[in-house]
């Protein structure tokens, strides 16, 4: 199948009536969202439900979001709008928050993973709502990403996953966020948050103080997993976003991070732990960094230290400062698929404070990593 890439900024109406005859006879087509690309299919089709995981090679017990346009399509979905998802809508719609509500008869089974709720959201971005709004159906959307790989920030990333599978990718650049939305799940008394987005817990709280984090996302500090219960949404059961090498997280402050990043380039040059290290089968390893711009700044004042001449600059990915977590979590994605275009062979990864948006990323990092390290 040829896989035609449109520019959202140069679509003509002949153009985007050709997508939503597409989307409405079953076919999949790629999408621009505020937080990443979604791999779209009519989601009242369960037979576009069957091939969205299909291309995507995806379980299919992990339900689907439906993207909509607007109020009148919301009110088709569900059986009820709470008044806590209604002031949840009000506030965040259109934006990056998905809402979990029982679902309505025409919603099939296929595209909830069989659950009787199901998820949805108003994706603030014009053109995607144009063409949702067209086609008067609304988007079944995953992340546009293969299974298990990060999830796609730029049109480039979908193809690179999904050429040859998918009908169309619209193009509208690069997402904002980076992250996936916030799910907060509001079928029952209190709403609860099954994953964290850039709609932090601290905002959700100024409009429903009684909302609670889903018991898998509250973490136990000295726990290297943070999963120790099953999770609601059945997606964040699975390990995600991995890149291809190996890769250590370690959570800390600069300094400890430093010391720790130190220790480990003065070990490989004495050679210590690699004669037996699976981690490092070649010697010496290509090592990459993903990395504050702080750490990356201190780590170049190091430069004398033993080792430090197995740090390739062009394996250093800084994914910005500290002081500026949404410019961190537009880059984390593109982080992880750097390396997967890279010979490293193992990736060692600076955490970020486990605090508002910060909580959304260290989910992201600790899911992506192999290994997990603590300093407190
Ligand atoms: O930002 C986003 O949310 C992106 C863009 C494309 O909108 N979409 C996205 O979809 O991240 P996906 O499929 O990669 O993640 C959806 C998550 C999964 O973890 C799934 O298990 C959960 O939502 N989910 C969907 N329906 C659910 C339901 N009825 N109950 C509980 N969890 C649900
Ligand atoms: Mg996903």
């Amino acid at each position: 199948m040829e896989t035609r890439i449109v520019k959202a900024r140069e679509c003509n109406k002949q153009t985007k009536t050709a997508i939503c005859q597409c989307i409405r006879q079953g076919g999949l087509v790629a999408f621009p969202t505020e937080t990443v690309y979604g791999l779209g299919g009519n989601g009242l089709n369960a037979a576009a439900a069957k091939k969205i995981y299909q291309a995507k090679g995806r379980p299919s017990d992990n339900p689907l979001i439906l993207h909509i346009s607007d109020r009148t399509m919301l009110h088709q979905l569900v059986t009820d709008i709470t008044p806590i998802a209604e002031k949840l809508i009000t506030a965040f719609w259109p934006g990056p928050l998905t809402i979990i509500l029982p679902k309505s008869k025409i919603v099939p089974l296929e595209t909830t993973g069989g659950l009787e709720t199901v998820a949805i959201r108003m994706p603030d971005n014009q053109f995607t709502r144009e063409i949702i709004q067209l086609a008067q159906t609304p988007l079944a959307g995953p992340s546009a990403n293969i299974s298990g790989r990060p999830s796609p920030t730029t049109a480039q990333m979908v193809y690179e996953d999904l050429h040859g599978k998918i009908d169309y990718i619209l193009d509208d650049g690069d997402t904002i966020i980076g992250l996936e939305s916030t799910i907060v799940d509001c079928t029952g008394t209190d709403p609860i948050i099954l994953r964290p987005g850039s709609i932090t817990y601290e905002m959700l709280r100024e409009i429903t103080p009684t909302i609670q984090l889903d018991e898998s996302l509250v973490q136990n500090p000295r726990a290297a997993e943070i999963i120790s219960t099953a999770p609601k949404a059945p997606g964040m059961k699975y390990r995600h976003y991995a890149p291809l090498a190996p890769m250590i997280l370690y959570e800390g402050n600069v300094t400890t991070v430093l010391k720790t990043i130190l220790g480990l380039l003065d070990n490989l040059h004495n050679k210590l732990p690699c004669r037996e290290s699976e981690l490092c089968k070649n010697y010496p390893p290509k090592i990459g960094l993903i990395i504050s711009d702080e750490l990356a700044a201190a780590l170049k004042s190091h430069s004398n230290s033993p080792g430090y001449d197995l740090i390739d600059p062009d394996l250093i990915y800084s994914y910005g400062s500290l002081t500026d977590y949404s410019t961190i979590g537009a880059n984390i994605y593109k982080a992880l698929r750097f390396f997967d275009s890279t010979t490293a062979d193992f990736i060692v990864t600076q955490g970020v404070d486990n605090y508002g948006l910060g909580v959304a990323i260290m989910n992201r990092l600790r899911k992506a990593a192999t290994f997990t390290s603590m300093f407190l």
